[in-house]
């Protein structure tokens, strides 16, 4: 879905498909130098980082393994809870292995603070985390993260794997949301 498609609902356009695109690209080439000789575990959190995942994972020119997880601690709301819940857990087993987290957004940080760590508690060789999006202004704790595609406003944004009460996901670019839309 383009964003004419639903233009009433969307305040305006922040990143464009091909922007996004060429942010992966770029990232795909610093994945493929900093794990050159080594096993790559990617891990997406469902799912809203379907589609980054989907776009990194055949951007990168090597072989890769995937899996997924999901996690909630949203509820048709647009502020963190800092609740987490596995919903999903992974299939492959992390001792030992190199393991790069594929994340939509870093906005509170809650989600990949309580996630980072319950992977570590598995072992891993290595553990990294690749996040398209970051809102610097809405951080509740810090959170490093390898790969930033984009530091964004503090405003709600969908599209691109990003929902709003799970709407809006299929939109190709991202886009911040019409207020009257959840207000
Ligand atoms: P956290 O606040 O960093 O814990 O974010 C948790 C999750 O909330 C993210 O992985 C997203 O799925 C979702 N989220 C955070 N900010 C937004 C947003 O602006 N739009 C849509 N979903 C969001
Ligand atoms: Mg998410």
């Amino acid at each position: 879905m383009l964003p004419e498609d639903v233009a009433s609902e969307l305040d305006r356009v922040l990143l464009t498909e091909a922007e996004i695109k060429d942010r992966l690209r770029v990232i795909a080439r610093q994945i493929e130098a900093d794990y050159a000789g080594r096993d790559l575990l990617l891990i997406a959190v469902l799912k809203g980082a379907v589609m980054v995942m989907a776009d990194l994972a055949r951007e990168l020119q090597r072989s890769v393994e995937v899996d997924f997880m999901a996690v909630s601690s949203y509820g048709a709301s647009t502020h963190s809870s800092g609740v987490v819940r596995i919903v999903k857990d992974l299939d492959i087993d992390l001792a030992g292995r190199n393991v790069l987290i594929v994340e939509d957004i870093i906005d509170s940080g809650l989600t990949l603070d309580w996630l980072k760590s319950n992977l570590l508690s598995r072992n891993p060789a290595s553990l990294e985390i690749c996040a398209l999006l970051r809102k610097p202004d809405a951080a509740k704790v810090d959170i490093d993260a390898k790969y930033v595609g984009f530091e964004i406003p503090n405003e709600f944004v969908v599209g691109y794997g990003l929902d709003y009460a799970e709407r809006y996901r299929n939109l190709r670019s991202i886009a911040v949301l019409a207020p009257h839309v959840y207000s």
